[in-house]
């Protein structure tokens, strides 16, 4: 027997030693400890499976795929252990039919409008920056820049003369995006001659980590004021104001996914977001929340700055870093047409 499990072995269960009168064997096989500490072991146990593969000695194991809209029957199968092999959910086209999330994608770059506006809420921080030169790379022509500050920072300050510099109008606001009548400004400018507001990319956020038993009703404010009042203010006063947009981009974290230690608030209003995209989508608006990873340490890009506090104070191993810069490090922004991003 050669158990790769190890919910048994953490929780230290025992075992009937009677069976081993058969001559029997067990061994356990920890995988991620055989990736960290025989890592040369584990790649050539990799190459000669593909081998194997390759040469027809090994098959994969059956799995049943099942459509995105019978998701909640795979975890029903999944709990119920009665498979053999793997459960699929197809998230293609084809197996989302009859989601309300499905739809034909295209390319953002298609749809940005260099007569119309938009709006980068916390642009002048690390990915704020970066998303407005990347709104510029991609042919926008006008944008509005929102932060409590404005362009406090040199970086801020040299990142939106670079933009000017490429001929991009760019509109740097002072704004609270937590308080409505800052919303309101930022968003209700038909008198002023400016261009119509087409995108809204939602960056405003601030980190105030704790563990759970020292988070306060003021560190849960803070990082929903920033983040998730600001989106639902975003949301109701563009509909108010019937302002037709092509983007609604929430920047959102894996954190709402998986969890982080000491960021209950902050994968709480990410969740928020998340939620919001959905409701919007289903409401027929476009909306599309981004589930960042971690960026790299500040060191390595210093203008992001949302590294969270806890993972070198509470041993954290960082996900999957985002290195922004790189090409194709800001993802393909994908958006149905029609509806929008
Ligand atoms: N970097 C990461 O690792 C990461 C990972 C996942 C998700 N995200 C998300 O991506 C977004 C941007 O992150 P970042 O790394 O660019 O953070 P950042 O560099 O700290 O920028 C956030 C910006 O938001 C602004 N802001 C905060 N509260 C605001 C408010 N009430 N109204 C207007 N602006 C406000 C801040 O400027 P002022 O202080 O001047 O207002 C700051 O410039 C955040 O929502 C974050 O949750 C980041």
């Amino acid at each position: 027997m050669v158990e790769i499990g190890k919910g048994d072995i953490s929780a230290n269960r025992g075992l009937s030693q009677a069976a081993f009168q058969e001559n029997l064997s067990f061994i356990s096989v920890d995988i991620d400890r055989l990736l960290a500490q025989r890592t040369q072991v584990f790649v050539d146990i990799l190459r000669r499976t593909r081998e194997a593969f390759e040469e027809g000695a090994y098959h994969p194991i059956p799995s049943l795929v099942l459509p995105a809209t019978e998701t909640e029957d795979a975890f029903r199968r999944m709990w119920e252990s009665t498979h053999l092999g793997r459960i699929a959910v197809d998230l293609t086209e084809r197996g989302c039919q009859g989601l309300r999330l499905a739809g034909e994608r295209f390319d953002v770059r298609g749809m940005l409008d260099p007569q119309a506006a938009y709006l980068v809420t916390g642009g002048f921080g690390g990915f704020g920056l970066r998303t407005a030169a990347w709104l510029a790379d991609h042919g926008a022509r006008h944008l509005v820049l929102a932060g409590r500050r404005g362009a406090a920072s040199d970086e801020a300050r040299q990142a939106t003369q670079a933009l000017r510099a490429r001929g991009v109008d760019v509109l740097e606001a002072v704004a609270d995006v937590s308080r409505e009548q800052d919303v309101r400004r930022l968003l209700d400018t038909g008198d002023q001659g400016r261009p119509p507001l087409r995108g809204i990319l939602h960056c405003a956020g601030v980190l105030a980590d704790a563990k759970i038993d020292a988070q306060t009703h003021e560190t849960f404010a803070r990082v929903f004021d920033a983040k998730a009042r600001s989106a639902l203010h975003l949301h109701r006063i563009t509909l108010e104001l019937e302002l037709e947009l092509d983007l609604f981009v929430l920047f959102s974290s894996v954190s709402a996914v998986v969890g982080n230690t000491g960021q209950a608030n902050y994968a709480a209003a990410n969740a928020f977001l998340d939620g919001l995209a959905v409701q919007r989508r289903g409401a027929g608006l476009p909306a599309l929340s981004v589930a960042w990873g971690q960026s790299p340490r500040p060191a390595c890009w210093p203008r992001i700055r949302m590294f969270p506090a806890t993972s070198p104070r509470w041993g954290c191993r960082p996900w999957k870093l985002i290195r922004p810069w790189q090409p194709g490090g800001l993802p393909a922004v994908r958006c149905r047409r029609g509806g929008g991003v």
